[in-house]
């Protein structure tokens, strides 16, 4: 990289990376190397908003230096909490016995592009009876709803009034305990509900519940802060309500998504790379498909290393809740998948609009075929859903250099692993982007050989 950053492993911690926005990028080079996994961005952000229901400082451990958690800390620091770095890099300190009400303006002026304000409810509610949400952002991978999140806001006792500035909610008289039975195992509500029913009068049971390692991890931290929450058989949560919670001392869970995405980055650009941090359990489903689609893994105590295991082969692959195939894993899969001898599947039966990354990987040679309503498939494991799509991926298709604009985080993630597996020298625009995901991203993919400069 000829840019102003120049790194090497030990110091990674130290540089600020340049804030790039335009790489000029030249592929053909394997990535090889180790990086560093922190946090998990999922659990991290959750976390941060969960120390709004202690009465005292929280102290969160392994977050990341990503733009979606300035955008927390901001809106937490616009509701009168203190966030405080600490000693360690990565620790931070969060108080919030100053918090207070703030206004549609400044929520919407720190929200950004988040959809973490929404979150922000059923701890406002608790601590100061109103919480406003702003127009929500977020990735554009379909139309991301928030109606599971106001039916439950208002299975709890709360009142949800719509206006021309976004939406405020009250609850006069408090909160209560409730039964939520989800439509779908939505992340985001079932973080809405942990969140509120923890201090809601009596008790809340949860049905079909999103069960996520995250979700899991944020329970965790609620327990720590005395709530009482079990986890009982097919995706029912149980939480009894109590009158005081208190500060937490967590060490976030490993960031499984930018785990795969590296994992996805060694297998398209035949590399060899080991991710610190990353841990087998939370990545079963990933190492499963990893290694039918030809890569080669080893578990290590404090880290996994990917590569391939020979020749890439095609896989059919279905995006579902946990325990299945995240969605968020399929765009690098996606890229290694160009590189394969066959025929590959993926269908998208999460988010309805999560394969128009590809139409990029095809300006650069890819052969991916985008069926908008799905396909038929008779091994399929998880039910079709209306919103489902399918790309069928035929390879293997070298890749040329192209000049593309990234269009969402995972999406982008996997544009840059593309240009790099390619030949020739891409130009990729946007790609501040990645920066809501990925920590210290160029450094990492200078760290790991990348030949790219910053031009934008
Ligand atoms: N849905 C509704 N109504 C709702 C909420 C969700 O219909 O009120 C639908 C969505 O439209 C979607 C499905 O339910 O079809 C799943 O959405 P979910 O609520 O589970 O997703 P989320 O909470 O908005 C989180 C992550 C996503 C990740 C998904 C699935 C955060 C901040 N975001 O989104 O992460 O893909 O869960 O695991 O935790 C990313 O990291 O790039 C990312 C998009």
């Amino acid at each position: 990289m000829k840019s102003a950053l120049s790194v090497t492993p030990s110091t990674q911690a130290a540089e600020k990376e340049p804030a790039g926005e335009v790489l000029a990028i030249r592929g053909g080079r394997p990535l090889t190397g180790r990086v560093e996994v922190k946090g998990a961005k999922n659990l991290v952000t959750k976390a941060m908003v969960a120390a709004l229901l202690g009465e005292t400082t929280s102290t969160l451990r392994d977050v990341p230096d990503i733009s979606d958690v300035q955008v927390v800390r901001s809106l937490l620091e616009v509701h009168g909490v203190r966030v405080i770095d600490g000693d360690e890099e990565g620790t931070i300190h969060l108080d919030p016995s100053g918090a207070v009400s703030a206004h549609f303006e400044e929520i919407d002026a720190h929200a950004g592009a988040s959809r973490i304000p929404i979150l922000f409810c059923g701890p406002l509610l608790h601590l100061l009876g109103e919480a406003l949400i702003p127009d929500l952002g977020g990735c554009r991978i379909g139309d991301r709803p928030i109606n599971f999140h106001m039916d439950a806001l208002r299975a709890f006792g709360a009142i949800v009034d719509k206006s021309y500035e976004g939406i405020r909610i009250t609850a006069p008289d408090g909160l209560h305990g409730a039964n939520i039975d989800l439509p779908y195992p939505s992340v985001g509500a079932t973080e809405q509900v942990l969140l509120t029913a923890v201090k809601a009068r009596g008790t809340t049971e949860l049905r079909n519940a999103a069960i996520e390692p995250e979700i899991m991890d944020l329970i965790a931290v609620l327990q720590k802060m005395g709530a009482i929450i079990s986890y009982e058989p097919n995706r029912v949560i149980l939480i009894e309500g109590v009158d005081e919670l208190r500060g937490y001392d967590h060490r976030a869970i490993f960031d499984r998504n930018e785990a795969a995405s590296w994992a996805c980055a060694a297998l398209a650009t035949d590399g060899d790379i080991f991710v610190g941090g990353a841990k087998q359990q939370e990545m079963l489903t990933f190492l499963n498909v990893f290694r039918k689609a030809g890569g080669w893994f080893d578990v290590h105590e404090d880290g996994i290393q990917f590569r391939r295991g020979g020749p890439l082969k095609p896989v059919v692959v279905e995006t579902d809740v946990h325990p299945g195939f995240m969605t968020d894993w399929q765009q690098p899969l996606i890229v290694a998948l160009t590189q394969a001898e066959g025929r590959s599947t993926v269908h998208e039966t999460v988010y309805e609009n999560r394969l128009g990354f590809t139409s990029a990987l095809n300006q650069m040679g890819a052969d991916i075929v985008v069926h908008p309503h799905g396909i038929e498939a008779s091994d399929r494991r998880v039910p079709r859903r209306a919103l489902e799509q399918a790309a069928v991926i035929t390879g293997p298709t070298p890749l040329h250099s192209a000049d593309v604009e990234v269009p969402d985080l995972r999406g982008g993630y996997s544009y840059v692993i593309a240009a790099l597996a390619a030949q020739g020298e891409s130009t990729v625009r946007n790609v501040g982007i990645i920066r809501r995901g990925y920590e210290k991203f160029l450094t990492k993919l200078d760290t790991l050989g990348a030949d790219f400069d910053v031009i934008g």
